[in-house]
């Protein structure tokens, strides 16, 4: 379980400082402040290998970018610290193999993934001296089209992908079938709508691989490459916990060895295409998707999500428990980003959370609305307001309020008190 991250020039801010709860961490804060820079750096700490492009330093006389990181592993927690070697233009790795976090998945949003998984991709010796080069791959990183269409590098193949594999898991009604089943239930946004497969197809005269379809409530069965956006990101992630964890348990088959107990997800942008029903359960979705995958109640799990979505935290409420979970917000205070662990509060619903100081809009509304209720309450406030001003106000109201608008009872009340209406 990743406990801290401390970035000293690197990424958007001088400084950057991260005590994870052990639980779920959300990250919020506005576009281009490093949310993402974040996960990346969050990953590389936990599985040294860059999912994306590695940080870029700060440079500059004297600076020395460093990165420090400390997590739980297994049996031991790891404190390590990387500093740039602006020579070989790379982090300093540390002596010998990294420690073992557990499971990590990296869920990014342009529907690519990586996967970490401490049978596969934890070194098995420690490296003899001055040879510092693993005997196992990094990791697993997924194109959005190779988490479909497979992983096969240098003519090995690592991952069947998606198609292939959920058609022969189906075909066969296996173990793995009835986890990916029980996967997509968990992650559904409720029963009415829950992701069911349906035959299998052919799509394509090209195309000689059955192709898994998912029935839907028009009562079409949709090839699943045909499906939509949300659906697509939900059933990959479903699929690559299945293959994750199969393949997990078969490693430590071989190698005679537990399975894991640790797991991480870190998934950016985590409503990515989600209609705001489902907005509302994926995150309790997630905590509880690996006890149903594995059947354990024991399995540890940890989430690093970014969101924009003020829904998302609304419908955490219930659920939120401050001394296992923490809302991050990252934002630009004096020309300087900064990020801060905000103290939890209940905000009761979506517009709260809008007008709180964690996307600290005016309203919740349009922003002509927004506009004419701020000329309005400045018009409410003075004494000497002219018939003019008072009509033109009241027609921006008219142009962006709703009839029903309560604001409309504040409004006529002054009006007739100030004489401008009867
Ligand atoms: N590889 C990198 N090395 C160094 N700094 C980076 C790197 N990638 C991103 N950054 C820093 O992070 C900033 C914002 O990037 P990031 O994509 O993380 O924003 P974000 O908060 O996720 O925005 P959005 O909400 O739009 O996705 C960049 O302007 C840059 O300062
Ligand atoms: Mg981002």
């Amino acid at each position: 379980m990743l406990e801290r991250l401390e970035l000293h020039h690197v990424g958007p801010a001088p400084k950057l400082e991260f005590d994870f709860a052990p639980r779920l961490n959300l990250l919020t804060g506005d576009n281009g402040l490093g949310k993402t820079f974040i996960l990346d750096v969050a990953w590389w700490a936990l599985t040294r290998s860059w999912a994306g492009s590695p940080a870029l330093p700060h440079r500059g006389q004297g600076i020395r970018p460093t990165i420090s990181f400390r997590y739980r592993s297994k049996t031991t927690t790891v404190d390590s610290s990387s500093e740039y070697d602006f020579q070989q233009q790379a982090w300093t790795p540390k002596r010998g193999r990294p420690g073992n976090p557990g499971l990590v998945l990296y869920a990014r949003v342009d529907g690519s993934f990586s996967v970490w998984d401490p049978a596969r991709n934890y070194w098995k010796n420690a490296p003899t001296l001055g040879v510092n080069a693993p005997d196992r791959p990094l990791a697993y990183h997924f194109t959005p089209s190779q988490v479909w269409d497979g992983l096969q590098p240098d003519g090995k193949v690592l991952c069947n992908g998606l198609i292939r594999d959920w058609a022969s898991w189906q075909g066969r009604n296996n173990e793995p079938y009835l986890q990916l089943l029980k996967v997509l239930e968990v992650l559904s946004p409720s029963d009415e709508e829950r992701i069911v497969p349906g035959e299998l197809t052919r799509i394509s005269l090209e195309d000689v691989r059955d192709m898994p379809t998912l029935r839907t409530a028009y009562g079409q069965e949709v090839p699943v490459v045909h499906a939509s956006a949300g659906v697509k990101r939900i059933i990959a992630l479903a699929y690559l916990l299945v293959w994750t964890w199969q393949e997990h348990i078969q490693a430590s088959r071989l190698l005679n060895q537990d399975v894991t107990r640790q797991i991480i997800f870190l998934i950016d942008e985590v409503e990515a295409h989600l209609h705001p029903r489902w907005q509302r359960t994926i995150l309790r979705s997630l905590l509880s998707v690996m006890e149903a995958l594995t059947g354990a109640d024991d399995v540890e799990i940890q989430v690093a999500a970014v969101t924009h979505s003020p829904l998302l935290l609304a419908s955490l409420e219930p659920l939120f428990d401050p001394q296992r979970d923490a809302l991050w917000h990252m934002q630009l205070v004096n020309g300087e980003v900064t990020l801060e662990r905000e103290a939890w509060r209940r905000r009761g619903d979506a517009n709260s959370w809008l007008i709180s100081d964690v996307f600290a809009l005016g309203e919740p509304r349009s922003l002509e609305a927004e506009q004419a209720l701020q000329r309005a309450e400045d018009l409410m406030r003075r004494q000497d307001v002219q018939r003019t001003e008072f009509d033109e106000v009241q027609q921006k109201l008219r142009e962006s309020l709703p009839d029903v608008d309560p604001f409309w009872v504040q409004w006529r009340f002054w009006a007739r008190q100030s004489g401008l209406e009867k």
